[in-house]
């Protein structure tokens, strides 16, 4: 059986302390690839067996310069480079921190992209690798309350996609690889939730504290962040430039193949009526 090793001597995986990125870390790892890991404090990377720890705060240019030139430096070259890291900001544009909300675009999107650059620039003086882009399904249905991070991950989808026009026919492939709801930290890390349910006006609470308690049931009883490591790994084998959905059979599989059927009136009037903001 083919293994991902036979393609990608090394990798590096952005926030790999939880969540999906430690899936895919382990998964690569399975696999007998040799994985450089990130995490703010490398000490929680402990727990990984096998794994390089690397310290990396995408709130920072310097760090993710360094992060990038100590792991390639470490594995004599990346194969593959996964840009995992990433977090929520739930609350209402205009009432919340305008500085927080485009500090999420600085650290999703800006900084990711850094990252991006030394991994293309490197991978195609050597005309091999992977760039994998973790967005989200939410570039396809974006989430109420959650401005910033769909402005983010539609940024980096829509990067992914001009990427995957300039490597083509190159030894490079870009992945955009799209997450429905997997059961991870996410919503616990989720930045101004602890304001759900304070608003000045209380009709606005309520209808943002709706849109949480659907965004939160989903998560709990969202899949395992193995299968999207599983996904990953297949997406990987194929070796082509691409998009990955990943997620449960609805939403990863049919709601996008419907959502080309439905007009987008009637789309977004049916998400508003879902998360209860209609
Ligand atoms: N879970 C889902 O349902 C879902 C769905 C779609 C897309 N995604 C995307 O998948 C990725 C992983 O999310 P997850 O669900 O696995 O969440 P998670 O369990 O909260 O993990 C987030 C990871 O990102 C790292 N991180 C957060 N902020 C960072 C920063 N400023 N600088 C450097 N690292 C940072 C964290 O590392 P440290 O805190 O240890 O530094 C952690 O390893 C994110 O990009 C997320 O948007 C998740």
């Amino acid at each position: 059986m083919r293994r991902l090793a036979d393609s990608y001597r090394t990798a590096l995986v952005t926030g790999a302390s939880t969540g999906l990125g430690r899936a895919v870390a382990e998964m690569l790892l399975e696999e007998g690839v040799r994985v450089w890991g990130t995490a703010r404090d490398p000490a929680r990377l402990a727990v990984i067996e096998g794994l390089n720890a690397v310290a990396l705060d995408l709130d920072s240019d310097a760090s993710v310069d360094a992060a990038f030139a100590a792991a390639g430096r470490d594995a004599d070259g990346l194969d593959l480079v996964v840009n995992n890291a990433g977090y929520g900001l739930f609350g209402s544009f205009d009432e919340l921190d305008f500085a927080g909300w485009r500090r999420q675009l600085d650290t999703m999107l800006v900084r990711t992209l850094r990252l991006s650059h030394l991994a293309l620039r490197s991978m195609r003086a050597r005309n091999r690798g992977a760039l994998v882009n973790v967005s989200s399904l939410a570039v396809e249905f974006p989430l109420p309350f959650m401005s910033g991070y769909n402005v983010a991950k539609s940024g980096l989808a829509a990067f992914s996609e001009s990427m995957m026009m300039e490597v083509a026919g190159t030894g490079v492939i870009v992945i955009d690889f799209r997450p429905g709801d997997y059961r991870t930290n996410f919503n616990q890390t989720m930045q101004a939730a602890s304001e759900l349910d304070s608003s000045p006006d209380p009709a606005r609470a309520a209808r943002r504290l709706r849109a949480w308690s659907v965004l939160d049931a989903n998560l709990r009883g969202a899949p395992l962040p193995a299968r999207a490591a599983a996904d990953l790994r297949r997406a990987l084998l194929r070796r082509r430039s691409g998009t990955v959905r990943s997620g449960a059979f609805f939403q990863a599989r049919l709601a996008p193949l419907l959502v080309r059927l439905i007009p987008l009136r009637l789309r977004r009037a049916a998400v508003a009526r879902y998360f209860g903001c209609s």
